[in-house]
């Protein structure tokens, strides 16, 4: 949540810092600002609204300099004003900082600041406190120089090793979480960051360095990393860089390769992002399998997992957490595994997960999934689930993102970046490694082989069958226009397309901003059908399955009260269906355990084409952000 560019070298920081908060937008979007330092003067310029509207501020009053630090913000403590906006400075106005995450304990330091005499306060920010904190700190140590009896001041080198240890005694009394990046005015080409809780990536350039919230900021410039552990404390120069800890241990590091390329993150021709990743899913859901599936030995290898056959099959549990459109998908996987490996399955809400005392077996296996890797309630399960001496695996999309690097091991999805904050490749990446797990612990067990080549079989034909259902865009799109006066939609599925129910409902919501509800379809006559009405469609996700029949009776439900009905229906549905149905959209006939990431697709499309019918922002919706770093 929020992004943070910080630059350090000899080109002019303006438009470097500019053009990464471009990168990072989809990340926050409600303020920006820079804090550039020219001279021995730090310039800000900072506003609400979006990143365009700071590039306008930007060409009026051009700041210059060759070093400072950015943030496009998602407001957590106080309105998205002006003054709101980051940076935030301390008391004298010569340190700016920037912040990701929440500082829990900011009312108790505020206090104690202003009972210290410290009035200057500008923001209703949590974040303008720490820059208080570590501009009183650094200047407290500045006033005397311990190394001449405290006759003069601090020497040009002290200052850097001062800030930074005021940094540390700052973050030692914070509870909560962030990223920060700041920088002084006394103190030229020098950055430092640190990291609880919330990402923080150093780029390493030639003769210059960059810092960053999200390695997209920074691909186009460098692609060698260094993803910062919470509690890392960072001093950046053009030439170099140091990394300890906030309690002032001497930290360890690895340089890492970003796996992709500027050209990745580009819209191309594609109006929005969402339609990008929507029409990309042929090829990522190809990527989740490409080299995971044995036809030799009918079932799927993942060695990512760094689990041997004999602990593979002493699984005994498995506990999947996630949240949004990633619990969905962790919902799919419970249908899944318990299909096809016989093994007790349960979802949680990752927010939840630590607050309840789940009993737990010995044997449990916790999967957490997340796109970004980086979702503050996901990652507290996990750690909570690390703590309790549990196995944890993470299906994450973020290479070395935090979800990744602290599970015992993991899938990657490998679906390339999504920068549309409505998830949707993600989705059918995660399904895709979900059915693939399914096949691993089933093999281990009863499934036979012939079993295991039908499953395999069926994952590699999707690809191509994604082509098919994505050529269903224009019929959506009419039925969108279609629709496009009605005040919300309801979404009906049964088992394997239950939780689809639920993602079409969320995407829906998430950028029409319509009302939406999802529910298994038998539900409906247990309270539901009292909203069903002429003006309020219903989505029924009704491939032609096991359960095809029982949900033609909901459907009968639906039509005797006078509701619309659009059918997602496969195989032979279209003919049962239409003298009942309204809308039939037909997808490809695909083995019920598959069915999940074909149907879902027609469904984000309609949320696509409705939003862009409604003249919604599709890629940054109202008070949404990608990856939801706070609790
Ligand atoms: C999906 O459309 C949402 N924007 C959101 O629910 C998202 O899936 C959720 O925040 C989890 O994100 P993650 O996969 O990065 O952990
Ligand atoms: N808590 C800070 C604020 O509200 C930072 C929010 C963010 O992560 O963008 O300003």
């Amino acid at each position: 949540m929020c992004g943070i560019v910080g630059y350090v070298g000899r080109s002019e920081a303006a438009p470097i810092l500019l053009d990464g908060l471009r990168r990072l937008e989809y990340r926050g979007y409600d303020s920006a600002g820079v804090a550039i330092v020219d001279g021995d003067k730090v310039e800000t310029r900072k506003c609400a609204g979006r990143i365009a509207e700071l590039g306008k501020l930007m060409a009026e009053r051009p700041p210059t300099g060759t070093f400072g630090i950015s943030h496009t913000r998602w407001a957590t403590h106080g309105k998205p004003t002006d003054q709101n906006a980051h940076p935030h400075f301390d008391a004298t106005g010569r340190l700016a900082l920037v912040h990701n995450g929440v500082i829990e304990n900011y009312q108790a330091l505020k206090d104690q600041l202003i009972r210290d005499g410290d009035r200057n306060f500008s923001s209703d920010t949590d974040t303008e406190v720490l820059a208080h904190l570590i501009g009183k700190l650094y200047d407290a140590s500045m006033a005397v120089d311990p190394g001449s009896n405290g006759k003069t001041k601090a020497s040009l080198p002290n200052k850097k090793g001062r800030l930074v240890e005021a940094v540390r005694t700052a973050l030692r009394q914070v509870i909560g979480t962030y990223g920060i990046a700041l920088v002084h005015q006394d103190i030229p080409d020098f950055i430092v960051g640190a990291r609880r809780g919330s990402p923080l990536v150093l780029g390493v350039g030639k003769d210059e360095n960059f810092l960053a919230s999200d390695v997209s900021a920074i691909v186009a410039y460098t692609r060698d990393a260094v993803y910062l552990n919470d509690f890392d404390v960072v001093a950046v120069e053009r030439d170099k860089f140091e990394i300890s800890s906030v309690a002032g241990e001497a930290g360890n590091y690895q340089l890492s390769k970003v796996e992709f390329t500027d050209a990745d993150i580009k819209k191309g021709d594609y109006p929005y992002y969402m339609l990008k990743e929507i029409f990309e899913q042929p090829g990522s859901v190809r990527d989740a399998m490409r080299g995971r599936l044995s036809h030799e030995e009918c079932t799927a290898k993942l060695g990512g997992l760094n689990m041997s056959p004999a602990q593979l099959r002493d699984v005994g549990r498995v506990v999947l957490t996630g949240c949004g459109t990633a619990l969905h998908a962790a919902m799919i996987g419970e249908y899944l595994i318990e299909q096809l490996a016989q093994i007790p399955t349960e979802v949680e809400y990752a927010s939840e997960f630590r607050h309840r005392n789940t009993p737990m077996t010995r044997d449990t296996l916790v999967l957490a999934i997340s796109q970004s890797g980086e979702t503050a309630d996901t990652l507290g399960a996990l750690r909570e689930s690390r703590r309790k001496g549990y196995r944890t695996l993470g299906i994450c999309n973020n290479v070395a993102s935090t979800i990744a690097r602290e599970s015992d091991g993991g899938v990657y999805m490998h679906a390339g970046p999504e920068i549309g904050v409505a998830a949707t490749k993600s989705f059918t990446s995660q399904v895709a490694i979900l059915t693939a797990i399914g096949l691993l612990l089933g093999r281990m067990r009863h499934l036979s082989t012939s079993e295991g080549t039908r499953i395999i079989d069926a994952l590699e034909a999707l690809p191509d069958q994604i082509e098919q259902v994505l050529k269903l865009s224009d019929q959506m799109k009419a039925i969108a226009r279609k629709y496009a006066s009605v005040n919300g939609m309801l979404f009906f599925g049964r088992q394997f397309n239950f939780p689809i129910a639920l993602e079409a409902a969320l995407k829906m919501k998430e950028i029409t901003y319509l009302f939406a509800e999802g529910h298994p379809s038998a539900e409906l006559k247990h309270g539901i059908i009292a909203l069903v009405r002429p003006d309020l469609p219903s989505v029924f996700i009704t491939p032609d399955d096991a359960v095809f029949s029982k949900n033609l009776n909901n459907i009968e439900q639906v039509r005797a009260r006078k509701g619309p009905v659009i059918a997602i229906t496969s195989g032979t549905g279209a003919d049962r269906l239409a003298k009942i149905a309204d809308d039939i959209v037909t997808i490809p006939a695909v083995p019920d355990y598959v069915s999940p990431i074909l149907t879902v697709i027609p469904l984000q499309l309609l949320a696509y084409h409705l939003a862009v019918e409604l003249g919604r922002d599709v890629d940054k919706p109202r008070n949404l952000a990608k990856s939801v770093t706070v609790e």
